[in-house]
């Protein structure tokens, strides 16, 4: 080996060693933020869901004691009891979110993954006329992934491309392999669609916790922040931009080859 190769090989292994030391400080910032929203949404549900179910069950008995025939009264507390249903949902689907479990890694083929994951959205995109275009790169090398926290992230992204475009439209959906910095292999997904896009100041706010324009259509707005915290967890990256060229928004997903 000459004195070169020698010097390579040692700079190879630097980079590794540094890659692995940043994903895993990457993996304990992400697991002490977990820590903390997990300690909020107990202490949120604790102060919120149970008054809320003593309301509910109040609301339960004056249904018994005044005259639901009328329209108005009875409308009143129909109102009632679904604004209470619905923080209850909405505080229920946090803790979920909340105390999700460690990941559970194994090498997976992400292009399986997505297929899978395109199959258990089928009937939502048939019933809006959603065309999906995939090009998966043949060779691309697998990932080490939690299969289901990945397909949570897929369906997540196919749900709002599809409630963007409920007329109908294009998803295309790409799966290559790219060298990152440190001239590592990497696998890239892409996900397209050609809905309205998102308006400059509601992108910077897409990741946050409960931010929706769709509640009015029963969305809470934790889709992106599960997915954004899936993909930290994997200390991978996602990138959430407008097209340039064309209508619709562009989401570019970079995660780690697994060996
Ligand atoms: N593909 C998309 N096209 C247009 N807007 C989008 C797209 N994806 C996300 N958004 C915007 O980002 C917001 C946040 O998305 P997110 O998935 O976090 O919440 P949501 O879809 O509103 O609710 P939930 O996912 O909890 O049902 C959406 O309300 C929407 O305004
Ligand atoms: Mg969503």
């Amino acid at each position: 080996m000459t004195g070169e190769d020698d010097r390579d090989k040692k700079i190879e292994e630097l980079n590794k060693t540094i890659e692995m030391l940043k994903f895993s400080q990457a993996q304990q910032a992400q697991a002490e933020k977990m820590k903390i929203i997990d300690e909020f949404a107990h202490g949120l549900s604790h102060e919120v869901k149970n008054p809320l179910a003593i309301i509910l069950q109040g609301v339960d008995y004056l249904t018994t004691k005044v005259n639901m025939a009328d329209p108005s009264i009875g409308s009143t507390i129909e109102y009632m009891k679904d604004a209470i249903k619905r923080a209850d949902k909405v505080i229920g689907d946090f803790l979920d979110f909340s105390s999700m479990s460690p990941l559970e890694l194994e090498t997976a083929d992400l292009s399986a993954i997505t297929d899978n994951s395109l199959e258990l959205v089928r009937h939502q995109l048939e019933a809006h006329h959603i065309e999906i275009t995939r090009e998966f790169q043949p060779g691309v090398p697998l990932v080490m992934i939690d299969k289901n926290k990945i397909a949570q992230v897929l369906v997540n992204l196919f749900l709002n491309a599809v409630q963007a475009m409920p007329e109908g439209g294009k998803i295309a959906v790409k799966i290559s392999s790219v060298k990152s910095q440190a001239g590592k292999i990497m696998v890239k997904l892409e996900i397209d669609d050609n809905g309205p896009g998102i308006p400059e100041d509601d992108l910077l706010r897409a990741f946050d916790f409960f931010f929706t324009t769709k509640r009015s259509k029963g969305n809470i707005g934790l889709g992106l922040s599960t997915v954004k915290t899936i993909i930290d967890m994997h200390g991978g990256e996602i990138k959430l931009e407008n097209k340039k060229d064309d209508n619709g928004v562009k989401i570019t997903i970079i995660l780690k080859a697994g060996q």
